[in-house]
């Protein structure tokens, strides 16, 4: 979740940055923060032997009240936790090299 916060210090911070992402700065770096430490939950479950899934779509609504999250926080993400009932398939590793974006 992400709380509501007055971030309006650190505006004054980013000189030469364009105006959108001035505008979305704040908003993307909660974000940011809150994906990194899904995806450290998600790496340190497996690890221990235990399932996991980002999950992004669902009934806001619903689980605010089931969980009740008061208003001032946004709900990024669920990540429902536990032991998988069957061994999932393992993909094949990606080509690292497919995945680096070049340009002139
Ligand atoms: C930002 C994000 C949101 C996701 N939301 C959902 C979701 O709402 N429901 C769901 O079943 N999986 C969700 N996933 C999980 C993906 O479906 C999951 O990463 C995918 O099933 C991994 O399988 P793959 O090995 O086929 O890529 C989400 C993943 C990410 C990164």
């Amino acid at each position: 979740m992400i709380e509501d916060m007055d971030f309006s210090e650190f505006d004054e911070k980013r000189e030469g940055t364009s105006e959108l992402e001035n505008r979305m700065a704040n908003t993307l770096n909660s974000f940011l923060n809150v994906a990194i430490i899904i995806d450290h939950i998600t790496l340190l479950a497996h690890e221990s032997g235990l399932g996991t899934c980002w999950v992004r779509y669902f009934n806001v609504a619903a689980v605010r009240k089931i969980l009740a999250i008061p208003d001032n926080f946004t709900i990024v993400a669920l990540l429902p936790i536990g032991y998988p009932s069957e061994s999932g398939r393992m993909r094949e590793p990606m080509d690292g090299e497919s995945l680096i974006l070049r340009w002139e």
